[in-house]
């Protein structure tokens, strides 16, 4: 990702880190991204770049790419042409779930919705979207599937997630069913698609598959404890967002039982007060080490895939891949 403005560590190119084995194949994903996300209407262009340029971290292109050389591919070309759509679909959700959450801050800036209003920003997430489809609907009927799988599932996931908005029902199998599809569908996918066009056989397939689902709930996991935790320059949102938008992320169903985390989460707009109340009473709960080791948990689990690869740098780089994503909260 070397070509990428707002790199994070997780992206620093070299041979050191889990990406940097595959930093060429990442430069040529931003590319076909740029390529994908210019338009003949200048307003489109720009309010696409102003996300995909604003700091992501390209982890679904990236777990792609590695599975595929891990699991012994050859030619990127299709591996890479499919880590642009799926970073496209994230994208266009986060457009979209900015409207649904009238989010307003966005990896630390003035979300698109912020800047442009409710219109632009749905049609710019219509526009990424398709353009997405137009490069993996070019794939075989299986692949397609995939991405359409993902996709409703991304979906399913943010309906289920307003279902549960400040409802103190909600249970961690709940939050596993939101989290699995909003999250972990696309990593899912991502993995599977990237072992498929490696060749793989269904035996690997369907474990990187299981991999990227384990990494995406450890993943989202680990959001939401940062959303706990902060700082706000490392989460790019307040500290404490979930609880003041009534979403049932994970520290909030596991408190559930504390009263200010009640009613914090149960309450239609809650103070700033309150929010600070519920923040003050998750952390110095049990509930921030059993978040860590249910987060913990499923990464072992994805890592634990990784024994159906034979032994590479690409497999060592997803398993450091991993741990950087747990390391987040440490
Ligand atoms: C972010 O969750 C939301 C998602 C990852 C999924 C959003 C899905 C949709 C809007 C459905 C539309 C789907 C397509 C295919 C265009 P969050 O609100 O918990 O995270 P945040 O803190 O980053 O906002
Ligand atoms: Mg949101």
């Amino acid at each position: 990702m070397t070509t990428h403005p707002a790199s994070t560590d997780l992206t620093t190119a070299g041979d050191a880190t889990p990406l940097g084995l595959i930093a060429a194949e990442l430069t040529l994903v931003e590319r076909r991204i740029q390529e994908l996300a210019s338009s003949h209407e200048p307003k489109l262009t720009q309010i696409a770049n102003e996300l995909i340029l604003s700091g992501g971290k390209r982890v679904r292109p990236a777990l792609s790419l590695l599975v595929f050389r891990a699991a012994g591919g050859i030619d990127p070309t299709d591996t890479i042409d499919v880590g642009a759509a799926l970073e496209l679909i994230h994208t266009a959700t986060l457009l979209h779930d900015d409207i649904l959450d009238s989010g307003s801050t966005r990896r630390g800036k003035p979300s698109p919705l912020a800047r442009h209003g409710i219109g632009m920003t749905l049609v710019t997430g219509d526009f990424l979207f398709t353009r997405a489809f137009g490069v993996a609907g070019r794939f075989e009927e299986l692949v397609v599937g995939w991405a359409t799988d993902a996709c409703v599932a991304l979906c399913e996931g943010e309906v289920m997630q307003r279902r549960f908005k400040r409802n103190p029902a909600a249970t961690l199998d709940h939050y596993l069913r939101i989290a699995g599809n909003k999250t972990a569908s696309l990593f899912s996918q991502a993995a599977r698609i990237g072992a498929h066009f490696a060749g793989a056989s269904t035996e690997v397939v369907e474990g990187m598959f299981r991999l990227g689902y384990e990494l995406g709930l450890g993943f989202q996991m680990v959001d939401d404890l940062l959303d706990v935790l902060g700082p706000e320059e490392l989460i790019g949102k307040p500290v404490g967002s979930d609880l003041r938008e009534g979403a049932p992320a994970l520290p909030t169903v596991l408190g559930l039982q504390l009263p200010a985390v009640r009613a914090a989460f149960t309450t239609e707009t809650p103070s700033v007060a309150a929010v600070g109340s519920a923040l003050d009473a998750l952390r110095s709960s049990p509930v921030i080490g059993h978040v860590r080791r249910l987060a913990a948990e499923r990464i072992r689990s994805a890592s634990g895939q990784l024994a159906l690869l034979g032994p590479s740098r690409f497999r060592s780089a997803l398993a450091d891949l991993a741990e950087d994503l747990l390391a987040r909260t440490a």
